[in-house]
């Protein structure tokens, strides 16, 4: 049975004695202003908040090494040495617009990259020609050990990193690897200036310190 010494405490403002209360209103203005401007804080910094996680957590989630691997010759093409062009595909059924040349050679203690760490090293250099300043085909000049962009005179050492000019981090690599006696490549992927694996970035994008996250790996890359 109900206590009746219990008041029933009324939903109205102004039965409860609230300063300046309307007639028929059941919440104070100064409580439903607060509640607003603590709703409107709330989406302003998940605005803000949200997309900056995401960029920083993408990279955890994406999956770096995708299937579709590539006959470019038998080991007997390839050296330690010399860069060895060929002609690989990397967009289906567009014809000779999905092509693209790459230079490969066989790897070496030296191309050991941080990314390597506990698993089995990449058996081949396969470098992409695409320049990471602005993507205009570079070029390997054999006597310089440089490769050349012509375009604004960005130019790499022998591991496809900066040594000139104006692009933002190394010229780009694919997996390799070798199924009976023949190399194979797969995907494409970007490295920083220590040779670490990232996921494929636009020409452009930075990879080292805090940038990487500024850059985020995107689908159409
Ligand atoms: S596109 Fe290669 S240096 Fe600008």
């Amino acid at each position: 049975m109900a206590d009746p010494s219990k008041k029933k405490r009324s939903p109205y403002t102004k039965d409860r004695g609230a300063l300046g209360a309307f007639e028929g209103e059941t919440i104070t203005r100064r409580r439903f202003v607060t509640g607003g401007a603590l709703a409107a804080g709330g989406v302003a910094t998940a605005a803000v908040g949200l997309p900056a996680l995401g960029f920083a957590l993408g990279p955890i989630f994406e999956k770096t090494v995708r299937e579709g691997w590539q006959d470019v010759g038998p080991e007997t093409d390839f050296n330690p040495k010399t860069y060895v062009p060929k002609v690989i595909t990397i967009v289906a059924d567009i014809g000779e617009a999905g092509k693209t040349t790459i230079y490969v050679r066989k790897a070496t203690p030296a191309d050991r990259s941080p990314s390597d760490k506990g698993k089995q090293p990449l058996p081949y250099v396969a470098i992409s020609t695409r320049c990471a300043h602005l993507g205009c085909p570079v070029r390997y000049v054999q006597a310089a050990e440089r490769f050349i962009c012509p375009c604004h005179g960005g130019v790499y050492d022998s591991q496809g990193k900066v040594v000139g000019g104006p692009p933002v981090r190394p010229l780009d690599r694919f997996y390799t690897r070798v199924r009976n006696g023949r190399v194979q490549v797969g995907q494409r992927f970007s490295v920083n200036s220590h040779l670490q694996r990232f996921s494929p970035r636009d020409p452009s994008n930075h990879l080292d310190g805090l940038w990487q996250y500024l850059y985020p790996s995107r689908p159409t890359t």
